[in-house]
């Protein structure tokens, strides 16, 4: 199994993206997680195609897209064409989730279905074989810095054993409220991709994402 930080731009310092990427892509972060929010599908509005076109041009790092975004079929294409390599939705944002699913496939990107936290995962049965991603929301989407919510680990216990049994490869996501305090725990329930926004970029982050990669490699060996 291999474990992954992906640090959320959401916290990151707006006058500086491209820095900011580049400083934790040294770090040795595989992956930066994306934010894009609509104003309908969660109440605040993030930032959209422009912005991860001009950072494509700042680094190779991997484009891990979160729509939180009502029907985002509508802009699949668009996410791509701006260089995303990951594209999320929220099974609660779509009328016709396997549709959605098949259009991010087509574009060549990963796909991955997110889950709120009230939302079962069991809601994933049919799909789950078809996904190379399940984010599970650790808490209500919408705004960086939460609170961690403690139940949404029985969902991520209840996922990898279901992936396990079906031999599946599909990547474990949580987001929002993780930290290096409560990683380990989430990590031992199953988890094996960590959005971490404020946990990042609260305070020096090249530092606070070698602290996670070190972290992983206990669990590599
Ligand atoms: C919340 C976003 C998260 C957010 C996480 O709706 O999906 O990715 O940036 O922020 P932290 O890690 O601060 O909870
Ligand atoms: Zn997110």
């Amino acid at each position: 199994m291999y474990y992954k930080v992906a640090p959320s731009l959401l916290a990151a310092d707006f006058t500086r993206l491209g820095s900011q990427v580049q400083e934790v892509r040294e770090a040795g972060a595989e992956y930066i997680h994306l934010d894009v929010m609509d104003g309908a599908f969660v109440p605040s509005i993030s930032f959209g195609m422009p912005v991860l076109k001009s950072l494509r041009k700042a680094s190779d790092i991997v484009f891990d897209v979160h729509m939180m975004v009502e029907e985002p079929g509508r802009y699949v294409e668009d996410i791509k064409k701006s260089g995303a390599d990951i594209i999320t939705v929220h099974a609660e944002a779509c009328t016709h989730l396997d549709r959605v699913v098949n259009q991010i496939k087509e574009t060549g990107c990963r796909a991955g279905v997110a889950l709120n936290p009230a939302t079962p995962v069991s809601v994933l049965d049919c799909i789950l074989d078809q996904l190379d991603m399940v984010l599970i929301m650790t808490v209500n989407p919408g705004f960086g810095g939460q609170k961690f919510i403690p139940y949404t680990l029985n969902k991520v216990r209840a996922l990898r054993q279901t992936v396990k049994e079906r031999g599946l490869k599909t990547d474990i996501q949580v987001d929002g409220g993780v930290s290096i305090a409560n990683v380990r725990e989430i990590l031992e329930a199953g988890a094996n991709i960590f959005v971490a926004g404020s946990a990042v970029f609260g305070t020096d982050p090249a530092a606070r994402t070698r602290e996670f990669v070190e972290l992983f490699k206990e669990y590599e060996k």
